[in-house]
């Protein structure tokens, strides 16, 4: 039997009866055996941590290797994002738009109301009162969310401000509320299992009229970790539109030139493909007289400040990364973000009870134990650790990470980058000619799919402002809104677009990225300055050879520049065509300015030769 909760602090909280009442409503519904409210403390963390070493859940890692850190396995039914599982449960079902599943939120809560009747039989329900941004910033937001899995709580920990200092914050009617339950309750005692979830049965369900999501059956991060992808991006981009400002599945890092200019830059790639590496990244030998560092690695929040310019911060405090390919070359800065404090999920284990995944070196060490759980058998053909296998590390173990990360102004951002990882076609960069341009390269970015979420990987995908799995409202809305956010700005940034993926005829990377990348951002960071020449192409302005920095760069000669620069008519005539499928999917809702952008793009690739090489623009 339920026994009721009363909010259990002296502290001062506005929205004090609201929480009561709505837990004890959950509470009884899901008929939980007791109730915690989180206080976000160490003694908290390390209580919980232990609880779900106890069950088994995690497996503490060798301290001497890794201080502080374990490891889990989860259910193969929940290793990714479950996109077909995710709905926008808008009053209006056109306002979800066609990029989203739909249900109406009547509909859907009686299918939830029906799921979580006693499903947090035996189980703790716990109380996570949690800021997503800095702690009393104007551009912070506050959320509560009830879950029943323990390593939802821990992982909130670190991803997120959580703890009684919230509650000061949280005004009534405002805050949101996020319900998750794993739908896996533990009827008359019954034994539990190391990951509990609901196998078969998942609902992400966001009620953005309600300030409200529920999320069924799943444990797996962006499932459960409800301020991520849920609040900071779903609901978050319909509060952005509604208030004016922008909720993205953007990085946000600051360069530092050799004269100490730093320039804050905002760029969006799709679910793995290296948004981590690049927000901290080292730059490449002979660049090192530049320097890079973290605000975030996945979501920026971008708001227009008094002063004129956009001001970024950062909601989350810590790192969801994508383990595989992980190591001492691709990102310094990461490796030592985990080197304690850290939980890894899916990844492999060693003998000598530390991590390892396919990528983290180039020998597979002996006696692993497979992210299953199971003996590893190199022989077998099969990974080690999940494709999609994660760290959760906090922000401040980040040796990269900017001093302003925390300020509640945010930092000023001057530059947006869209890239997507395309094996043909798009060029290494591209200035877009103007903000309108920059919105429809964003808005018809294409991308192959990739083990972030369930599904075919590898196939080319449109994935608008790489928002598409992560949108709250109609993604021909969402065009209209950046448009117009641009036009009300006295100095919009300028807009690139990067293709770090693109592969020669024998499927070998023409580019090799990472501390590389640094070449392209010195560019990107001149030409926001008005510095470093350009050549106007088909789709916009481009380095000319000479118009990087290539000094100690090794096996990159200008002829693989003049090939990963190129643009063929023919390609770019499918890609622009293609973006009809969009055009008709957005129709009732898609900006004017999009029929003649690409009339324009498309009379300026037939005005070019077939073959536009950038050598042969040189005079
Ligand atoms: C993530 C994702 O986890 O984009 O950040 O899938
Ligand atoms: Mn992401």
């Amino acid at each position: 039997m339920y026994q009721e909760t009363k909010f259990p602090y002296q502290l001062m909280s506005p929205a004090k009866a609201e929480l009561e009442t709505w837990v004890n409503t959950i509470g009884r519904q899901t008929n939980a055996a007791k109730v915690h409210w989180c206080d976000g403390s160490k003694e908290e963390y390390d209580s919980i941590c232990n609880l779900l070493v106890n069950k088994g859940t995690f497996i503490r890692l060798n301290p001497e290797k890794r201080p502080n850190s374990f490891a889990c396995f989860s259910d193969p039914s929940d290793v990714a994002r479950v996109e077909d599982k995710t709905f926008i449960c808008s009053r209006i079902k056109e306002d979800a738009g066609p990029t989203n599943n739909w249900m109406a939120p009547k509909d859907m809560k009686v299918i939830l109301n029906e799921l979580m009747e006693e499903s947090m039989t035996g189980r703790t329900l716990y109380v996570i009162p949690f800021c997503m941004g800095p702690l009393g910033s104007p551009y912070s937001r506050y959320g509560v969310q009830i879950t029943d899995s323990e390593y939802v709580v821990v992982n909130m920990y670190i991803m997120t401000r959580m703890g009684d200092a919230v509650y000061q914050y949280l005004q009534p009617g405002e805050f949101v509320k996020c319900i998750h339950t794993i739908g896996a309750p533990l009827h008359n005692g019954a034994k539990d299992v190391l990951w509990p979830c609901n196998p078969t049965v998942k609902y992400i369900s966001h009620f953005p009229d309600e300030r409200l999501i529920v999320s069924y059956g799943s444990g797996y991060g962006g499932n459960a970790l409800m301020g991520k992808k849920c609040f900071a991006l779903r609901i978050a981009s319909v509060l952005g539109r509604e208030e004016g400002w922008l909720a993205e599945h953007m990085l946000i890092l600051g360069v530092e030139s050799p004269e100490k200019q730093k320039t804050y830059v905002a760029a969006a790639f799709p679910s793995a493909c290296g948004k981590t590496n690049f927000s901290m990244m080292i730059p490449a030998k002979g660049m090192d007289s530049w320097k890079v560092t973290t605000i975030g690695d996945d979501i920026a929040w971008i708001h227009k400040g008094d002063d004129g310019r956009l001001h970024a911060i950062n909601p989350e405090a810590g790192y969801f990364g994508v383990a595989p390919g992980t190591n001492y070359q691709t990102n310094p800065n990461a490796m030592e973000s985990i080197k304690s404090n850290t939980i890894f999920t899916n990844v492999a284990v060693t003998k000598d009870g530390d991590v390892w995944w396919e990528g983290m070196t180039k020998e597979i060490p002996e006696g692993l134990t497979d992210w299953h759980g199971h003996p590893y058998d190199p022989t077998s053909g099969k990974p080690a650790a999940h494709p999609n296998s994660r760290f959760t590390a906090p922000a401040y173990q980040n040796p990269a990470l900017d001093p302003e990360w925390d300020n509640v102004k945010g930092v000023p951002v001057e530059a947006f980058v869209f890239g997507g990882r395309r094996a043909t076609a798009v060029p290494l960069v591209c200035q877009s000619f103007n903000w309108n341009f920059g919105v429809y390269t964003a808005a018809t970015m294409g991308s192959e799919t990739t083990a972030a979420a369930f599904g075919e990987v590898g196939k080319v995908r449109r994935d608008p402002f790489a928002m598409l799995p992560f949108m709250g409202y109609h993604m021909g809305d969402y065009v209209n809104h950046w448009l117009q956010f641009g036009r009300d700005l006295p100095n919009a940034p300028r807009i690139f677009s990067v293709n770090w993926f693109r592969k020669d005829e024998n499927g070998k990377f023409l580019w090799p990225g990472f501390g590389e990348n640094m070449r392209v951002l010195k560019w990107i960071v001149q030409r926001v300055h008005g510095g470093a020449g350009a050549v106007e192409c088909p789709i916009g302005w481009m380095p000319r050879y000479e118009d990087m920095d290539w000094t100690g760069i090794d096996n990159f000669t200008k002829d693989d520049f003049a090939k990963i620069m190129t643009i063929d008519r023919e390609p770019w005539k499918q890609e622009l065509l293609s973006h009809e499928e969009l055009f008709a999917k957005l129709y009732d809702r898609l900006p004017k300015e999009f029929y003649f952008l690409r009339e324009l793009l498309l009379s300026a690739l037939w005005r070019s030769p077939e073959h536009w090489e950038l050598s042969s623009e040189i005079a």
